[in-house]
Order: structure tokens, then C-alpha cells, then sequence
């Protein structure tokens, strides 16, 4: 299986267009520790022909345009893209549906109620309808036309995205991971871009993975505070924490294979690679997901 990181930040991206924070004013300057990236999501692949696309932030666009292996063929429309699997109705994993609608010749899976949810509530996405299918969780669904990935939505805890609180309300659907599966060798990875926190079941998914990409929004619980006065602790919004006893980076030091954070948010020390934190987190045997990076297993 390949998998490629076709962004590594939060919704926002780095540098975000409002913030004035270190590392947003350092990756303006194009200071080479802090670089920019995009907005989350991933890609993979069974045999880096046929690909599927794990979240479509809106940045989705310039990462397919930097990334061959999703170009069109020459004098044709044919993209080699199967499906678009997305994990929540968090506006940064689903506005790049959006993006993509020139054309619905591939297909979107999520859960139920993720679905709902954004087909309810808004006429523009009606148009994504006839190629959006539901699945309840833990069930099998193949991603890849020729059915050598397997997905299966495994619940997280529930975080309601802000802008949808007024109308739904949390449900084991509403936020998930994401277990993929290549079936001819059982290589597996996990994705897990929102952990509000970290259950037994969510830390068994993990460890079981060969491979896992995880919520690293925030280092610190109140890291948010002080660029935004009053500002919530990471885990009201959603994010535990990457260090502290609920932090996820205990968790995850010494866990087999390798383990990688995404969804930084602009703020999150870890950006600067030449950071206490950064360093920390690589000591824990944990890694710091880049735009563009690709892996194969
Ligand atoms: C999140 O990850 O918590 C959301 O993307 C934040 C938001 O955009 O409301
Ligand atoms: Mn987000």
C-alpha cells in the first residue's frame, strides 16, 4: 500500500491568513524550519495507479495539482480516483468535495450520519447526492474499484462540528477514524484527524495499525491562549493534546511500526523543526507528517 500526505496542517493551514502567531510569521518569511502546508488529507493506493483520498480539505486542488500520480490522462478526462472516504462534516476535511465538482465520476463514503449532515443543511451539496453512499461503522467497504483496500469508520469520541451544533446532535457516527486495509498482504494503517480522546478501543485501533496518522492539533491543552485571549482547552475543541497525562504522545511512544501526526494546527510548536517540542515528540519515536510525504508498506 502507498499513501501520501497531501497536506499536514489543520484547518487554516500554515501560514493561516489571521494569525500572527511565530509560526505563521516565520513560514511567511519563508523561514526553511517552518515551512508552509496545507490543509489535511491524504491519498492511497493499492498499486500507485488507482488511488482514493482520505478528506478533502480545500486545499485539495493545488495538492492534486502537485501530484502526478492524480493527473488526468493526457488528451482524456480519465483521473484515476476511486473514492473519497471523509472521517467527520469538520468543514476542513469536506469543502474540498466540493472542489472536485467538475466532474462525479468517483465516489464518496462516510458514515450515516456524516452524510445526513451535510446533505440536509445545504442546497450546494445536494449536487454531491447520487455519488454519496453511507456506511455503518466497523462494516467493510472497498475503496479502490479492483477491491484490494478495504475501509472500515471506526468511532471516535464525538465532537459535532461548530458550525453544525445548532441542527445535530453527537451520535458514535459523527466523528470517526478510518482503518484501511490492503488485503493481499494485510498491510493496515489508521487515521485518526479529529481525537477529542483517547479510548481504549480508539488506543487498540491504534496499536494495531502497522501504520498511523493522528490528531496532532495542539502540544499543549491552552496553547490556543496565546495568540487567541479566552481561547478553550485543546480538549473542548475537540483535540487532545499531544503532551500532559491525557496527551496523546504517551500513548503513542513505543507503539510498533511507525506513527505519524497530522492536522497541526498553525500554532503547535512542533511546526518549528527546530523545536524543544519537535524534539520531544521525535525521542517518543513519533513523527511530524509533511506535505507531499510518501510511504510505502
Ligand atoms: C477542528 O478540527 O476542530 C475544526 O476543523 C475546527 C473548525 O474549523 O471549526
Ligand atoms: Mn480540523
Amino acid at each position: 500500500m502507498k499513501v501520501r500526505v497531501l497536506g499536514s496542517c489543520a484547518g487554516g493551514g500554515l501560514p493561516q491568513w489571521n494569525c500572527g502567531g511565530d509560526n505563521s510569521v516565520r513560514a511567511r518569511r519563508g523561514d526553511p524550519d517552518v515551512p508552509a502546508r496545507t490543509q489535511p488529507g491524504l491519498a492511497v493506493s493499492a498499486d500507485g495507479v488507482r488511488w482514493s483520498i482520505l478528506n478533502a480539505s480545500p486545499d485539495l486542488r493545488g495538492q492534486l495539482a502537485a501530484f502526478p500520480a492524480l493527473h488526468p490522462k493526457p488528451g482524456t478526462r480519465d483521473v484515476p480516483l476511486d473514492t473519497v472516504a471523509v472521517t467527520s462534516a469538520e468543514l476542513d476535511h469536506v469543502l474540498g468535495l466540493l472542489v472536485l465538482r467538475e466532474a462525479l465520476s468517483f465516489r464518496i463514503v462516510s458514515t450515516h450520519w456524516v452524510r445526513e449532515a451535510m446533505l440536509d443543511h445545504n442546497a450546494a451539496w445536494h449536487l454531491l447526492q447520487p455519488i454519496w453512499s453511507s456506511v455503518p461503522l466497523d462494516a467493510p467497504v472497498a475503496l479502490d474499484r479492483d477491491g484490494r483496500l478495504e475501509a472500515r469508520f471506526f468511532p471516535v469520541a464525538p465532537k459535532v462540528p461548530t458550525y453544525l451544533r445548532e441542527v445535530a446532535k453527537p451520535h458514535a457516527e459523527t466523528t470517526t477514524g478510518l482503518r484501511i486495509t490492503e488485503l493481499a498482504s494485510g498491510a493496515r494503517i489508521a487515521f485518526v484527524p479529529g481525537l477529542k480522546t483517547l479510548d481504549s478501543a480508539t488506543a487498540a485501533e491504534l496499536a494495531a495499525a502497522d501504520v498511523r496518522f493522528v490528531d496532532g492539533t495542539f502540544f499543549s491543552a491552552d496553547e490556543l491562549r496565546k495568540v487567541v485571549p479566552g481561547a478553550p482547552d485543546a480538549t473542548a475543541m475537540g483535540h487532545a493534546p499531544i503532551a500532559g497525562t491525557d496527551g496523546t504522545l504517551a500513548a503513542l511512544a513505543g507503539l510498533p511500526g511507525r506513527t505519524w501526526y497530522v492536522h497541526m494546527n498553525c500554532t503547535n510548536p512542533v511546526l518549528d523543526a527546530a523545536s524543544p517540542e519537535r524534539a520531544r515528540v521525535r525521542r517518543a519515536g513519533v513523527e511530524i507528517a509533511d506535505d507531499g510525504l510518501e510511504i510505502e508498506l
